[in-house]
C-alpha cells in the first residue's frame, strides 16, 4: 500500500500521516524535513538561498540521513533548527530550485522503490513524484484555523501567523517547478472541523474499504 500525502502548511498532514503508518504498520516519509535539511545545510555554510548554482552543489554534497525520529545534515543532528524560524524562512526559495526538487524527487522514489510501501507526505507526492500511488490525497483546512493551531502549539498573534500562512500557500501555489495543487483523482480532507482522529478514522476507512 502506497498512500501519496499532500496539503499546505498547517492542515494536520504530518501528524495524520504519521498516525496512519503507524496504524498500517508502514514507513513513513516527511519531505518537507528533506527540503528544510537542505537548507539547513544551505545556511551551515552561509550560503545565500537565493543563489542557485551554490544551493545545488551544496545539495549534492550533503550528507542526509532522514529516519522517523530525526535528521541529520553531515553527522549534525539538525531536527530541532530545520522547525526554526531561520530554516523556515529559507526554504520555500530553496524548494522553489528545480535541480533541488530533482534530486530529492529521485531520494524520494528510492525510498519507496526500497519499501515497497509507505505514507510519504509533502506539496508535491500526489502530483510528481508518486502519480500512481494507491490513495492520493489532499489535506486542507482554512488559513484562520491553521494558524489558530500554530498559536495553540507554539504561541503567536492569530492575525499574523495568518497572513505568514497566505504567503506561503501563495509561493508554494505560484511557484514555476511543482506547485502546489490538487492531482486528478486525489481525495480532498477538509480538517477545519475535524479532529486529528475523526482525519485518521476517515483515511484508514479509505485504505481498508
Ligand atoms: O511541510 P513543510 O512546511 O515542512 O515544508 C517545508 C517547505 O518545503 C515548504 O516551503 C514547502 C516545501 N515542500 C515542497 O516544495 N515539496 C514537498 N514535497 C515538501 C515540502
Amino acid at each position: 500500500m502506497i498512500i501519496a500525502i499532500d496539503g499546505p502548511a498547517g492542515a494536520g498532514k504530518s501528524t495524520v500521516a504519521r498516525r496512519v503508518a503507524a496504524e498500517l504498520g508502514i514507513d513513513y516519509l516527511d519531505t518537507g524535513a528533506m527540503y528544510r535539511a537542505v537548507t539547513f545545510g544551505v545556511l551551515a555554510r552561509e550560503i545565500d538561498p537565493t543563489a542557485t548554482d551554490a544551493v545545488i552543489r551544496v545539495c549534492r554534497e550533503l550528507d542526509l540521513a532522514i529516519t522517523v525520529d530525526r535528521v541529520l545534515v553531515d553527522g549534525i543532528d539538525a531536527t530541532s533548527a530545520i522547525r526554526g524560524p531561520e530554516v523556515t524562512s529559507a526554504v520555500s526559495a530553496v524548494a522553489a530550485t528545480p535541480e533541488v526538487r530533482k534530486f530529492l524527487v529521485e531520494l524520494q522514489r528510492d525510498w519507496i522503490r526500497t519499501r515497497g510501501a509507505g505514507v510519504v507526505e509533502g506539496r508535491d507526492i500526489t502530483t510528481v513524484v508518486l502519480p500512481d500511488a494507491d490513495l492520493k490525497l489532499f489535506v486542507t483546512a482554512s488559513p484562520r484555523v491553521r494558524a489558530e493551531r500554530r498559536v495553540a502549539e507554539s504561541g503567536g498573534d492569530v492575525e499574523e501567523v495568518e497572513a505568514t500562512i497566505v504567503e506561503r500557500d501563495r509561493r508554494d501555489e505560484t511557484r514555476e517547478a511543482s506547485p502546489l495543487s490538487v492531482a486528478s483523482e486525489a481525495v480532498v480532507i477538509d480538517t477545519s472541523e475535524m479532529s486529528i482522529d475523526d482525519v485518521v478514522a476517515d483515511v484508514l476507512s479509505r485504505v481498508k474499504g
